[in-house]
């Protein structure tokens, strides 16, 4: 048996460069913060213990983590990495490895990970180690013989020593039986007067401990987050990465520098997203879905054949097969249309169901309804739902035809079949299979003549 795994992040610096009230791992790439990356990564690793080292934001942390599952230890002050391990230390078991992470270095993978697990369960020290053309400011990795001997931070590394490209990047793996020891006898006398956690290296070597290296696949790996614009170029790389695995999958994506996931995008086949497209949450789309330029689509389940159109705003909904949607419709919240429906340009529809190939097509707001089939609603009719106070719901049978610029005042039922006549305020139920409308007689004054600007003075 494999020595159970405990992990401890850090994530108690300020990050300064960031030049925000916010600690740094509260960041977010994708719509979730850095921290939560890490955190998300790790559970597949199936970890004994997770516990997190915060300290600049007081319990904003813990507070925007709520994990309860989480053991979260305060470092208070940060007097650096080594310090903040041991902070951690009496959460950690003796019996088994600890895989240290940075809680500012969102996209590390776990098949980069387990080789380090798997050096520390045959009781070496394991280094996540990474060569870089420019290694300035990381921590360089020194040999000797080609055997790892020690880490030396770039503001104590001699001239010589700067000149190594193989850097740290700070990810480790240790058998816990000799962290006490190695944390207990760490120095601050440094440039930074830090207790580094890098020293561990060479009090591992001196104590006959090897250190064994592992290597990420891609770089983007191990890069950390310390300024805006390095949070940035990790967002589009995450991005980019995203919609690869979208285009291996064989949707098609009009270009794939302009789509943005935060969250899970599921595309059936035959899926095409054109430009500028946002997907949050979860969102499912069906086979041949079409979804048009500018689009933002948040917790949306989208059957087959759906068209959305340019511009639209869909959240928390779902679609039945073939609806065509847009341009510029909005979709809110506890909304289902039925298969083959059409929402058309400015409609807005919210907590509505919608039945089969009923449509919507300009300028109209339907909130609070339940709609049936093969309804058609004129330009510009709404839904009154609201009257000052309560919510209230509109009732549209199958088959009913709501005139333009109508105005349904809830709770009001239109019968199957009704026609609504253009331009009424329906403020009763209405029989099925009649006509009803409610509208001044139009009439005609003959003579009548338009007022006449008064002559000046
Ligand atoms: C560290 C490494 C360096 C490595 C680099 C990779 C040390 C001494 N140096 O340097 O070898 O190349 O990472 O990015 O470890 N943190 C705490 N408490 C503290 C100090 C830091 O929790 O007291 C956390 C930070 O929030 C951050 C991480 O530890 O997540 C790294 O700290 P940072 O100050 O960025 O270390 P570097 O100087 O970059
Ligand atoms: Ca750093």
């Amino acid at each position: 048996m494999p020595q159970a795994l405990d992990i401890v992040v850090l994530a108690a610096g300020k990050g300064t460069r960031m030049v925000s009230e916010r600690p740094k791992v509260l960041h977010e790439i994708a719509g979730k913060s850095l921290l939560r990356h890490v955190l998300d990564t790790i559970k597949a690793l199936d970890p004994e213990q997770i516990c997190v080292v915060y300290g600049y934001g007081g319990e904003a942390v813990p507070q925007a983590i709520a994990d309860p599952s989480l053991k979260m230890v305060k470092q208070e002050p940060q007097l650096g990495t080594g310090h903040a391990v041991q902070q951690a230390l009496h959460c950690l078991h003796e019996d088994h490895v600890t895989l240290v992470l940075y809680g500012d270095v969102p996209l590390t993978r776990i098949e980069t990970l387990l080789p380090l697990i798997r050096i520390a369960q045959g009781g070496k020290v394991g280094l996540l180690t990474v060569e870089m053309k420019n290694p300035y400011g990381y921590g360089r990795i020194v040999r000797e013989g080609g055997k790892v001997r020690r880490i030396v931070e770039e503001k104590d590394a001699s001239a010589e020593e700067r000149k190594i490209t193989e850097v740290n990047t700070g990810i480790m793996a240790l058998p816990n039986q000799y962290l006490p020891g190695w944390l207990a006898a760490l120095k601050n006398c440094n440039v930074q007067s830090e207790y580094y956690l890098t020293d561990v290296i060479g009090l591992a070597v001196s104590d006959g401990i090897e250190v064994a290296t592992a290597h990420p696949a891609h770089h983007r790996e191990v890069l950390g987050v310390n300024s805006k614009s390095q949070l940035a170029q990790l967002e589009r790389m995450y991005q980019q990465e995203q919609a690869h695995k979208l285009l291996d999958g064989g949707v098609t994506l009009l270009d794939p520098e302009r789509i943005d996931i935060r969250g899970t995008l599921v595309c059936g086949k035959d899926v095409v997203i054109d430009i500028n497209c946002v997907f949050e949450g979860h969102v499912k789309l069906g086979d041949g879905v079409k979804v048009g330029a500018n689009c933002v689509v948040r917790d949306v389940t989208i059957e087959k054949g759906c068209n959305i159109e340019p511009f639209s705003l869909l959240e928390k909904a779902t679609m039945g097969a073939d609806c065509r949607i847009g341009p510029f419709a909005r979709i809110r919240p506890g909304t289902q249309l039925a298969e083959e429906v059409h929402i058309g340009n400015f409609v807005e529809v919210k907590n509505s169901q919608v039945g089969f190939n009923s449509k919507i097509n300009h300028l109209s707001y339907i909130g609070d309804a339940t709609v049936g089939a093969k309804v058609n609603v004129g330009a510009g009719a709404i839904t009154c739902n609201y009257d000052g106070a309560n919510k209230h719901r509109t009732v549209i049978e199958d088959g009913a035809f709501i005139g333009s610029d109508t105005q349904l005042v809830a709770p009001v039922t239109i019968a199957r079949g009704a026609t609504i006549g253009a331009g009424s305020t329906i403020t009763k139920d209405t029989p099925e299979d009649e006509l009803t409308l409610s509208r001044a007689r139009q009439i005609t004054i003959r003579g009548w003549k338009r007022p006449v600007k008064k002559a000046k003075e």
